[in-house]
Protein backbone atom coordinates (compact mmCIF):
# COMPACT_ATOMS: atom_id res chain seq x y z
CA UNK A 1 0.00 0.00 0.00
CA UNK A 2 1.31 3.61 -0.99
CA UNK A 3 2.11 5.67 1.40
CA UNK A 4 0.93 9.23 1.69
CA UNK A 5 3.59 12.10 1.85
CA UNK A 6 2.73 12.73 5.97
CA UNK A 7 3.68 9.55 6.34
CA UNK A 8 7.11 9.48 5.68
CA UNK A 9 9.80 10.94 8.57
CA UNK A 10 12.73 11.92 5.77
CA UNK A 11 12.81 12.91 2.76
CA UNK A 12 15.43 12.74 -0.31
CA UNK A 13 16.21 14.37 -3.28
CA UNK A 14 18.41 13.29 -6.43
CA UNK A 15 19.02 16.07 -9.12
CA UNK A 16 19.56 14.95 -12.41
CA UNK A 17 18.93 11.05 -11.68
CA UNK A 18 18.64 9.96 -15.64
CA UNK A 19 17.64 6.06 -15.41
CA UNK A 20 17.20 6.55 -11.53
CA UNK A 21 19.61 3.59 -10.58
CA UNK A 22 20.59 5.23 -8.04
CA UNK A 23 17.45 6.29 -5.98
CA UNK A 24 15.97 3.06 -6.62
CA UNK A 25 18.80 1.02 -4.88
CA UNK A 26 18.66 3.69 -2.31
CA UNK A 27 15.05 3.64 -1.76
CA UNK A 28 15.04 0.18 -1.03
CA UNK A 29 17.16 0.26 1.96
CA UNK A 30 15.54 3.51 3.18
CA UNK A 31 12.00 2.17 3.17
CA UNK A 32 11.11 5.44 5.67
CA UNK A 33 12.41 7.61 3.17
CA UNK A 34 10.52 9.27 0.42
CA UNK A 35 12.32 9.65 -2.24
CA UNK A 36 12.10 12.37 -5.26
CA UNK A 37 13.54 11.81 -8.08
CA UNK A 38 14.18 15.30 -10.41
CA UNK A 39 15.02 14.71 -14.21
CA UNK A 40 14.29 16.84 -17.29
CA UNK A 41 14.13 13.78 -19.47
CA UNK A 42 11.16 12.36 -19.67
CA UNK A 43 11.93 8.99 -21.35
CA UNK A 44 14.90 8.15 -18.52
CA UNK A 45 12.34 8.66 -15.68
CA UNK A 46 9.75 6.60 -17.62
CA UNK A 47 11.84 4.06 -17.66
CA UNK A 48 13.01 3.97 -14.15
CA UNK A 49 9.31 4.12 -13.17
CA UNK A 50 8.60 1.05 -15.46
CA UNK A 51 11.69 -0.55 -13.37
CA UNK A 52 10.26 1.00 -10.04
CA UNK A 53 7.08 -1.10 -10.79
CA UNK A 54 8.52 -4.43 -11.26
CA UNK A 55 10.54 -4.16 -8.33
CA UNK A 56 8.03 -3.32 -5.80
CA UNK A 57 9.75 -0.21 -4.58
CA UNK A 58 6.58 2.64 -3.26
CA UNK A 59 8.87 5.43 -2.07
CA UNK A 60 9.74 7.21 -5.26
CA UNK A 61 7.73 10.41 -7.04
CA UNK A 62 9.24 11.37 -9.84
CA UNK A 63 9.78 15.40 -11.17
CA UNK A 64 9.93 16.51 -14.67
CA UNK A 65 11.95 19.73 -14.73
CA UNK A 66 14.87 21.48 -16.35
CA UNK A 67 16.21 23.59 -13.84
CA UNK A 68 17.20 25.69 -16.04
CA UNK A 69 14.11 27.30 -16.22
CA UNK A 70 13.72 27.62 -12.32
CA UNK A 71 14.04 26.04 -8.93
CA UNK A 72 13.52 28.48 -6.70
CA UNK A 73 10.33 27.87 -5.24
CA UNK A 74 9.43 24.28 -6.47
CA UNK A 75 9.61 22.69 -3.20
CA UNK A 76 8.84 24.21 0.62
CA UNK A 77 11.57 25.39 3.06
CA UNK A 78 13.37 22.75 5.02
CA UNK A 79 12.14 19.24 3.42
CA UNK A 80 15.09 17.37 2.76
CA UNK A 81 17.38 15.33 4.79
CA UNK A 82 19.65 14.45 1.71
CA UNK A 83 20.36 15.70 -1.62
CA UNK A 84 22.09 14.11 -4.18
CA UNK A 85 23.39 14.79 -7.70
CA UNK A 86 25.60 12.34 -9.25
CA UNK A 87 27.76 13.15 -12.27
CA UNK A 88 26.17 16.17 -13.44
CA UNK A 89 26.80 16.81 -17.26
CA UNK A 90 30.67 18.71 -17.01
CA UNK A 91 30.09 21.13 -19.90
CA UNK A 92 33.64 20.64 -20.09
CA UNK A 93 33.92 23.63 -22.90
CA UNK A 94 34.41 27.50 -21.58
CA UNK A 95 31.32 29.06 -23.61
CA UNK A 96 29.16 25.65 -22.18
CA UNK A 97 30.17 26.26 -18.36
CA UNK A 98 26.90 28.45 -17.89
CA UNK A 99 25.13 24.89 -18.06
CA UNK A 100 26.35 23.44 -14.89
CA UNK A 101 24.34 23.10 -12.04
CA UNK A 102 26.76 24.30 -9.31
CA UNK A 103 26.78 28.26 -8.46
CA UNK A 104 26.52 30.11 -5.29
CA UNK A 105 23.08 31.33 -5.69
CA UNK A 106 22.47 27.27 -6.31
CA UNK A 107 24.21 26.51 -2.49
CA UNK A 108 21.61 29.10 -1.39
CA UNK A 109 19.06 27.40 -3.09
CA UNK A 110 19.30 23.90 -1.73
CA UNK A 111 20.47 25.13 1.83
CA UNK A 112 16.81 26.59 1.61
CA UNK A 113 15.32 23.10 0.99
CA UNK A 114 17.29 21.17 3.65
CA UNK A 115 16.41 20.51 7.38
CA UNK A 116 19.00 21.38 9.40
CA UNK A 117 21.78 18.91 9.11
CA UNK A 118 21.09 17.49 5.96
CA UNK A 119 24.10 15.70 3.87
CA UNK A 120 24.30 16.79 0.00
CA UNK A 121 26.62 14.71 -1.70
CA UNK A 122 28.16 15.69 -5.25
CA UNK A 123 30.07 13.41 -7.47
CA UNK A 124 32.36 14.05 -10.33
CA UNK A 125 34.33 12.46 -12.51
CA UNK A 126 35.36 15.57 -13.70
CA UNK A 127 38.27 17.13 -11.73
CA UNK A 128 37.51 20.95 -13.04
CA UNK A 129 33.98 20.63 -12.09
CA UNK A 130 34.84 18.89 -8.74
CA UNK A 131 36.85 21.74 -7.66
CA UNK A 132 34.32 24.40 -8.93
CA UNK A 133 32.13 22.95 -6.34
CA UNK A 134 34.52 22.76 -4.13
CA UNK A 135 35.17 26.79 -4.51
CA UNK A 136 31.75 26.95 -4.10
CA UNK A 137 30.39 24.91 -0.96
CA UNK A 138 33.64 26.06 1.24
CA UNK A 139 33.10 29.39 0.57
CA UNK A 140 29.47 29.24 1.34
CA UNK A 141 28.40 29.68 5.11
CA UNK A 142 25.45 27.26 4.86
CA UNK A 143 27.58 24.14 4.11
CA UNK A 144 29.98 22.54 5.99
CA UNK A 145 32.75 19.47 4.32
CA UNK A 146 31.36 16.61 6.20
CA UNK A 147 34.77 14.73 5.80
CA UNK A 148 37.15 17.58 6.52
CA UNK A 149 37.54 21.29 4.55
CA UNK A 150 38.48 20.81 1.06
CA UNK A 151 38.31 16.78 0.84
CA UNK A 152 36.51 14.84 -1.23
CA UNK A 153 36.59 11.02 -0.94
CA UNK A 154 36.51 7.99 -3.69
CA UNK A 155 34.03 6.25 -2.47
CA UNK A 156 31.19 5.84 0.44
CA UNK A 157 30.80 2.45 2.39
CA UNK A 158 26.74 1.46 1.78
CA UNK A 159 26.26 3.88 -0.91
CA UNK A 160 24.34 2.92 -4.36
CA UNK A 161 26.76 3.33 -7.56
CA UNK A 162 24.72 5.01 -10.13
CA UNK A 163 24.57 4.53 -13.98
CA UNK A 164 27.55 7.12 -14.26
CA UNK A 165 29.50 6.35 -11.35
CA UNK A 166 29.37 2.61 -12.56
CA UNK A 167 30.30 3.66 -16.04
CA UNK A 168 33.39 5.68 -15.01
CA UNK A 169 34.48 3.05 -12.57
CA UNK A 170 34.85 0.67 -15.59
CA UNK A 171 36.94 3.31 -17.20
CA UNK A 172 39.62 3.58 -14.55
CA UNK A 173 37.96 7.14 -13.92
CA UNK A 174 38.86 9.07 -10.57
CA UNK A 175 35.60 9.72 -8.82
CA UNK A 176 35.55 13.06 -6.74
CA UNK A 177 32.55 12.73 -4.04
CA UNK A 178 32.12 15.60 -2.11
CA UNK A 179 29.82 15.75 1.14
CA UNK A 180 28.39 18.65 2.91
CA UNK A 181 26.15 19.13 5.65
CA UNK A 182 23.71 22.04 6.01
CA UNK A 183 24.70 24.03 8.86
C1 LIG B 1 25.54 12.55 -16.94
S1 LIG B 1 23.86 12.24 -16.56
C2 LIG B 1 23.96 11.47 -14.94
C3 LIG B 1 22.73 10.65 -14.63
C4 LIG B 1 22.74 10.00 -13.24
N1 LIG B 1 22.77 10.99 -12.18
C5 LIG B 1 23.92 9.07 -13.11
O1 LIG B 1 24.86 9.37 -12.35
O2 LIG B 1 23.88 8.01 -13.77
C6 LIG B 1 23.24 13.85 -16.13
C7 LIG B 1 21.71 13.84 -15.99
O3 LIG B 1 21.27 15.13 -15.56
C8 LIG B 1 20.15 15.51 -16.34
N2 LIG B 1 20.13 16.99 -16.43
C9 LIG B 1 21.04 17.76 -17.05
N3 LIG B 1 20.69 19.06 -16.97
C10 LIG B 1 19.54 19.10 -16.27
C11 LIG B 1 18.69 20.16 -15.87
N4 LIG B 1 18.97 21.42 -16.21
N5 LIG B 1 17.57 19.86 -15.17
C12 LIG B 1 17.30 18.57 -14.83
N6 LIG B 1 18.06 17.51 -15.20
C13 LIG B 1 19.18 17.77 -15.91
C14 LIG B 1 20.40 14.87 -17.69
O4 LIG B 1 19.23 14.75 -18.46
C15 LIG B 1 21.01 13.54 -17.30
O5 LIG B 1 20.06 12.53 -17.14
Amino acid sequence: MRKNFTEYKNFSLEIGCGWGEFTRAYACINPDTLFVALEKKLGRIVASSKKQEIEGIQNIRYMVLDLAWFFDGVFTANTFDLITINFPDPWPKARHRKHRFVSHEFAVSLYKICRPNALLTFATDNYAYAREAVTVFENSPHWKNFVAPYVAVDKIQGRPESFFEKLHRLEGAPIYILRYQRT
